[in-house]
């Protein structure tokens, strides 16, 4: 879909799909994209119909990833995820707040030394620094992280030339990880992935790997545009800032405003397990489905005023963190890093601008959404 739409407003685009073509294939990428909200909820929560081994269809030789959760249909993926929720808790989430909001302090420090990149300076180093001290990896390697996770949803040609080998410098990495934490657990999230069992079942190394691949990528490129794209929005709907500024109770609303509006993750993938019809049109058997989440949440069949940025959005139904069994387990952690950014942001700074005069740079992703640099005035 690379040229047809705009990567900063695909909005317009979506539109004419969801009215025209809602479901529509692409000749190119052989991919059927689906493009209103309630075909996208089948899509995404129909596993009876829609199988989430993608990861084959693209790579049919496997890997750690395709033995992650995310790739994986039941019964496999009932085992894994009651496994990985062993380790993956509520408690495990709340315990992060202080830290998050140690981290948060420091990067406002940061950005009041001058650095005006946002990106740079704020919403890629919190969710990085968080999920690598949940895990339990020195942020000594963050910049390893971030070429790997970069290369792994990049859209570029050069993302996907370097995709084997950033897979295979990340499993080298995590694989001694692994065996350093058996020999010697710590209290870390690898640890307890490693000891989590479910009817005397633990994951074998390569579902380990592929679970610590899959935080890694899905704590890295998603919470980060969730902050970026809150600033991007609130900056072209003036008052906003000034607004949560005034009444922090508003924050939370505001967020899932934002995840509806400018959702950090477009789409995603699934597999036709059989002949299937959707919105009159016959999706075959094997065919790949792209399900376009950042349509379905500007859905007008769904939302009042869909193309409204709307904090005070009552019955937000919005599709952001998925649907069904597959609904994303780093969901509570997102909330709570992108709650107490903004507050920590509205503490420190009465206004923040975006500084249209510099560069303002989108993902380069069909998947993820958001800013790869973008610059403000913080004040
Ligand atoms: C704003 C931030 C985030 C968004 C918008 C987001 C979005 C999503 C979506 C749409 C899915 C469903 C994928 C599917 O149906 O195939 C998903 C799954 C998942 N997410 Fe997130 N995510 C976010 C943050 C996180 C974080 C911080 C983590 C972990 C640290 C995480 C871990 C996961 C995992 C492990 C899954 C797979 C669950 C499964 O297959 O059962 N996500 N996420």
């Amino acid at each position: 879909m690379e040229n047809l739409w705009d990567r900063l407003d695909p909005y317009p685009f979506y539109r004419n799909m969801r009215a025209d073509k809602p479901v529509y294939f692409d000749d190119t990428y052989r991919i059927y994209g689906v493009y209103r909200y309630q075909d996208v909820k089948k899509v995404l929560g129909d596993y009876n119909l829609f199988s989430s081994q993608f990861g084959k269809a693209f790579n049919p030789e496997g890997g750690p990833f395709s033995e992650s959760l995310i790739n994986q249909d039941p019964p496999a993926h009932t085992k894994l995820r009651s496994i990985v929720m062993k380790a993956f808790t509520p408690r495990a989430v709340e315990r992060m707040e202080s830290s998050i909001q140690d981290i948060c302090n420091e990067l406002v420090e940061g950005m009041k030394k001058g650095e005006t990149d946002f990106v740079k300076s704020f919403t890629y180093p919190l969710p990085v620094t968080v999920i690598a001290e949940m895990i339990g990896i020195p942020i000594s390697d963050m910049d390893k992280f971030k070429r790997w996770s970069d290369t792994v949803v990049g859209g570029s040609p050069e993302s996907y030339a370097d995709f084997p080998t950033a897979m295979k410098e990340m499993s080298d990495y995590f694989m001694n990880m692994i065996k350093l934490r058996k020999q010697d657990p710590k209290d870390d999230l690898i640890s307890a992935v490693i000891a989590a069992e479910v009817d005397g079942e633990k994951l074998s190394m390569i579902q380990t790997l592929g679970f610590l691949i899959l935080l890694l990528i899905a704590g890295n490129e998603t919470t980060t545009n969730l902050i970026s794209n809150a600033i991007y929005v609130f900056d072209q709907h003036p008052g906003t800032y000034e607004t949560l500024r005034n009444d922090r109770s508003l924050v939370p609303q505001a967020i899932e405003e934002v995840l509806r509006y400018r959702s950090p993750v477009q789409s995603i993938f699934r597999v036709a397990k059989q002949d299937v019809d959707i919105a009159g049109v016959t999706v075959p058997s094997g065919a790949v489905l792209q399900p376009w989440i950042g349509s379905a949440n500007h859905d007008e069949r769904v939302f009042n005023n869909s193309e409204k940025f709307d904090i005070y959005r009552k019955d937000n139904r919005h599709i952001a963190f998925g649907e069904g069994i597959h609904y994303c387990l780093g969901a509570p952690l997102a909330r709570l890093e992108a709650k107490v950014a903004m507050n920590t942001l509205l503490d420190n700074f009465k206004t923040i601008v975006v500084d249209r005069k510099k560069p303002i740079v989108p993902q380069d992703s069909d998947i993820v959404f958001g800013f790869k640099e973008l610059h403000v005035k913080a004040e």
